[in-house]
């Protein structure tokens, strides 16, 4: 199948030489790419900014900001039989990017921020996907209520949930350890292992439940 993934941070400009990002290494993302690739399937990375070196055989798209990351995917979308948002999108962006630098004057700066725009949230309402669609749910409580909300709300065939107040796994880790959560309310927990072999799990989970024969 043809598959495309959002990985990585984003970066949102404050003036030319300051961003608002986030943790996100990116490496859950390039592991399911890496992954996918491996089980034979065409793979379309939108990636924001990372160190990682990508892995080769993959049609690499990157980017910077939340809205290049949007622009992007509506462009690439169609003709994806499976979507899978791993990026750490930012939420929200400064109002105004200024253009000159930011100078220290006052004691206090006060930044205004908006919301960005919501990737995964537009992609059945806006974009009219309809191929297999993942999302992540990063949460610090209530991880699977969180998570089956955002299912719903998304209308995702599949949410990956990790649970980020735990140290060593999810965000900028080796390690994850996730819960996937599926309409009417069935869980999944995957035990902690590297994001390269749980990516191949997950991977294997989405190409057997995207499957139009296979039972659910
Ligand atoms: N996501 C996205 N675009 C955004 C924000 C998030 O595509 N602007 C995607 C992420 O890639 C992830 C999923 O949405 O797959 C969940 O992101 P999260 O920020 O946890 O979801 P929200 O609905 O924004 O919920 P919250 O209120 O917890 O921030």
């Amino acid at each position: 199948m043809r598959l495309l993934i959002t990985a990585g941070p984003t970066r949102e400009p404050i003036d030319p030489v300051r961003f608002l990002s986030n943790r996100s290494s990116g490496r859950m993302g390039y592991a399911l790419a890496e992954a996918a690739l491996a089980a034979g399937h065409e793979v379309l990375l939108i990636s924001g900014p990372v160190t990682l070196p990508p892995p080769s055989g993959l049609q690499l798209i990157r980017v910077e900001t939340a809205r290049e990351m949007f622009d992007a995917v509506r462009t690439h979308l169609p003709g994806c039989d499976a979507a899978i948002f791993s990026a750490a999108v930012a939420d929200y962006r400064p109002a105004q990017v200024v253009s000159q630098k930011i100078k220290k004057t006052a004691d206090t700066l006060t930044l205004q921020l908006e919301r960005t725009e919501d990737i995964l949230g537009s992609v059945r309402s806006q974009f009219g996907f309809h191929g297999f669609l993942v999302g992540f749910a990063a949460e610090t409580e209530n991880l699977i209520a969180h998570a089956q909300d955002k299912l719903l709300r998304k209308g995702c065939d599949l949410i990956i949930a990790n649970d980020v107040s735990q140290s060593g796994i999810g965000f900028d880790s080796l390690e994850n350890e996730v819960t996937l959560c599926l309409p009417g309310g069935q869980t999944m927990p995957l035990p902690r292992q590297s994001k390269t072999a749980l990516a191949r799990e997950l991977i294997a989970h989405i190409s057997r439940l995207s499957s139009p024969q296979a039972p659910k």
